[in-house]
């Protein structure tokens, strides 16, 4: 299994993925669901491969980088790391958003991509935790990240701010 950056070589296969994510599944949102192909590969890939290098954005953007969980030559799943945090982003998404192709759900791939996904961030992030957002009905994501060692910081009315330590993060 390995974690690939957005690239133009796997369009064909992230724009499947892409087109086909809902909107908004538990907070994870897409604005790119139902895009055509030519739309991606002309407009959606190449902003979203900018976005790890943002150029004339507003000041709120963080630098955001895609991921594709793939196994062997399978696409299963998508992982976004932002790479610090704003006051927004620390009351709100933190730094990782992640989902996994519907058919693959529940064979360890949500936790295997989120491990893979946490080695990346930890090059990446200045803050010593890395800040995850759970609605609080999406048990299988609470297990994804409690399987990775986070912990609960707190709460709101519908979610449960996780955090993973970045000393000790990885599977348990
Ligand atoms: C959340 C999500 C990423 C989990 O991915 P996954 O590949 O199914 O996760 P795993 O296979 O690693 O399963 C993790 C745990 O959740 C459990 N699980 C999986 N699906 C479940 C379900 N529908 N209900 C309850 N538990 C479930 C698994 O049994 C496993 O339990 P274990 O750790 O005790 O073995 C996936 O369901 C998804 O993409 N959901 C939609 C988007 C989303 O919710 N993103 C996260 C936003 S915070």
């Amino acid at each position: 299994m390995e974690l690939r950056k957005i690239n133009n070589e796997d369009a064909k296969a992230q724009w499947e993925y892409t087109t086909a994510l809902p909107e908004d599944e538990n907070g994870l949102t897409n604005p790119y669901n139902g895009v055509t192909y030519d739309e991606y590969t002309e407009k959606v890939l190449p902003t979203l491969i900018s976005y790890e290098h943002p150029v004339n954005m507003p000041d709120w953007f963080v630098p955001e980088t895609y991921y594709y969980l793939w196994d062997e030559e399978k696409l299963v799943g998508e992982f976004r790391i932002r790479h610090h945090l704003t006051e927004a982003l620390r009351n709100g998404a933190g730094h990782i958003g992640y989902s996994i192709k519907r058919d693959e759900r529940g064979k360890g791939y949500g936790t295997a991509g989120l491990e893979l996904t946490i080695a990346e961030a930890k090059k990446i992030i200045p803050e010593d935790e890395i800040y995850l957002r759970v609605n609080k009905d999406n048990i299988a994501s609470q297990k994804v990240m409690m399987n990775n060692g986070a912990y609960r910081a707190g709460e709101d009315e519908d979610h449960y701010f996780m955090r993973i330590k970045k000393s000790v993060g990885g599977i348990k």
